[in-house]
């Protein structure tokens, strides 16, 4: 099982364990994890997230999220929460929302 760490921006942090296939913005959603969002769909950008740790527990973005990322000029440890994927495995993922 893997560990999702969410710090805010205040150091807040919030934890759960996620299934592997899980997206991080459904954990988000379901404990109330300070995570912007709006599309959903790999348009706005605006749930972007940097990956502090276990960068390697996450699936590879697909192209579209990597070409929003790109144009956002996101460096490479950050990812899309609406798209970013676990993977398997076991370990902790530590993210920095807002
Ligand atoms: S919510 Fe718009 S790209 Fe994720």
């Amino acid at each position: 099982m893997i560990e999702v760490i969410f710090t805010d921006a205040s150091g807040a942090t919030m934890a759960a364990q996620v299934e592997p296939g899980g997206r991080i913005m459904d954990l988000a959603d379901e404990i109330d994890a300070p995570v912007s969002f709006s599309c959903r769909s790999a348009s706005c950008g605006i749930c972007r997230v940097q990956v502090e740790h276990g960068h390697a527990l996450l699936k590879p973005a697909a192209e579209d999220e990597r070409d929003v990322l790109d144009a956002l000029g996101a460096s490479g440890a950050e990812r899309l929460a609406c798209q970013a994927r676990v993977g398997s495995g076991e370990g902790v993922i530590r993210l920095r929302a807002g």
